[in-house]
């Protein structure tokens, strides 16, 4: 007999999320995690604690830019870095133990260890076998290097260790100008670093709509960040510091940049080393993902959700699998929307979208609108120092349907979901056009942006 109706392997956003759906609906659930703490990369290494810090260097940069202004006199505060890691490892600590809160509260065995799936319904971990009707894979992913770079976690950095340097680098090289690189690069900009991020394609942040994108670079520029862009990083040289060379795609021509440290932010790979996947016949593409059907994989009783399988390497995403499995595990119909799924950088400002870009949606040929409207317009951003940047809905032309929504500027993280919600019921932009939005608020842009889909927007 089986010991556990669901075994779900890694206890990140995808996985924990899963155990805790699986004991609501009933079932008897275990989850293996190899880490002291649950809580996945997200919690321990990735979203909150650089959350944290990002927070923290937002401060500062208000205490030296805006506080005067506001009549707040005084000493600006100077940085202490030990602190700030504190800081951030006290809010890391608050939600890992939130989890195993959870996890007790639902009675979710927690195995503690790296578990290896050793037959169809059997993990095994430390040795000891455990049988389960269900096996759900949340391994989740980890930091990809480039060929010839090794990463030392001290010189030469991954996000793991640009979340707990030794000290603030003087110099700091950035490589690879998406999510990752953009988020802690800011974060050093503003604790004093001097930030040069080196990207291979023209462009910075991959996939997001151009306007923003140029918008967001030339607001980064601003606050201090150097671009480098189509350049191709060939190779870093890590001593007591670093040289980062890379070659020019326009010219060729070779370049060399020193630095104190040298975050590699190319992108995550999947994380599915130990778990046995060969042996078992389980089906991954060239890069190491498992393919999936709704979060089946091709081996019955096995199923894989968030950063192994298919798809943006985001929380959310692997969050609300995690809910779907558990719900299609149980009989039920899980459902995740796949073409509503948010994408925020938490930098200042913070940048937020949803939905097609325009460049998407001129590929597909489809005739959209364009609704846009700059904070500038907006009462509350002005009153705050943030009229920087700019909401952009893209609806159909003939239906009105909202296509995609990009937002830069003020609480951009939180609007998006206004967005989102009018999504999922399909609807029109005159639809936001018309809900009242209190004043003044931040999201008042929202729907200027979608009254400029219509007749126009009122501020602007
Ligand atoms: P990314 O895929 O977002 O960006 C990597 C960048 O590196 C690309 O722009 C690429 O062109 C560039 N690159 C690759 N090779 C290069 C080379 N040789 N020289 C110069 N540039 C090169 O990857 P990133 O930022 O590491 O993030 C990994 C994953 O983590 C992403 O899926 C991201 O969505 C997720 N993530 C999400 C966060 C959020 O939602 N706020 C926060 C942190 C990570």
């Amino acid at each position: 007999m089986a010991d556990y109706d669901v075994i779900v392997i890694g206890g990140g956003p995808g996985g924990y999320v899963c155990a805790i759906r699986c004991a609501q609906l009933g079932m008897n659930v275990a989850c293996v995690e190899g880490r002291e703490t649950l809580g996945g990369t997200c919690l321990n290494v990735g979203c909150i604690p650089s959350k944290a810090l990002l927070h923290a260097s937002h401060m500062l940069h208000e205490a030296e830019h805006n506080f005067a202004t506001m009549g707040l006199k005084g000493k600006t505060p100077s940085v202490d870095w030990d602190q700030m890691k504190a800081y951030k490892q006290s809010t890391i600590d608050t939600n890992t133990k939130g989890i195993e809160f959870l996890f007790k509260k639902n009675k979710i065995d927690w195995i503690k260890g790296w578990g290896k799936i050793t037959a169809k319904g059997e993990v095994t971990v430390d040795g000891t076998a455990h049988k389960a009707k269900n096996i759900v894979i949340a391994t989740g992913s980890e930091p990809s290097t480039l060929p010839g770079i090794e990463i030392d976690e001290k010189i030469v950095v991954s996000s793991t260790g640009a979340l707990s340097l030794g000290k603030v680098p003087k110099k700091l090289v950035v490589i690879g100008a998406g999510v990752i690189g953009l988020e802690m690069g800011s974060v050093y900009a503003r604790l004093g670093s001097e930030v040069t991020v080196v990207e291979y394609l023209d462009n910075i942040t991959p996939g997001m709509d151009g306007e923003v994108s140029k918008s967001f670079q030339k607001l980064l520029k601003k606050q201090g960040i150097e671009f480098i862009l189509g350049a191709a990083v060939q190779g870093v040289e890590a001593k007591s510091k670093a040289k980062v060379t890379y070659k020019l795609r326009k010219d060729d021509s070779e370049h060399v940049l020193d630095a104190d440290v040298v975050l590699v932010a190319t992108g995550r790979r999947a994380f599915t080393e130990g778990l046995g996947l060969e042996d078992l016949g389980v089906k991954t593409n060239k890069r190491g993902v498992v393919e999936v059907q709704n979060w089946k994989t091709n081996v019955d009783g096995i199923w894989a959700i968030g950063d192994v399988t298919p798809g943006p390497m985001l929380a959310h995403k692997a969050e609300d699998e995690g809910m779907a499995v558990a719900e299609a595990i149980a009989g039920q119909h899980g459902h995740v929307n796949y073409d509503v799924i948010p994408g925020v950088i938490y930098t200042a400002p913070e940048v937020a979208s949803v939905g097609k870009t325009e460049e998407a949606l001129k590929d597909e040929g489809r005739a959209y609108k364009v609704g846009k409207f700059s904070y500038m317009g907006n009462a509350r951003a002005k009153a705050v120092f943030e009229g920087d940047g700019f909401v952009k809905i893209l609806a159909d032309k003939e239906t009105d349907r909202i296509l995609g929504v990009h937002i830069i500027g003020p609480a951009a993280g939180e609007l998006i979901h206004e967005a989102c919600v009018a999504m999922e019921f399909g609807a029109a932009a005159e639809d936001l056009a018309r809900t009242c939005h209190a004043h003044p608020t931040f999201s008042e842009a929202v729907r200027e942006a979608a009254l400029a889909c219509g007749d126009g927007p009122i501020h602007m």
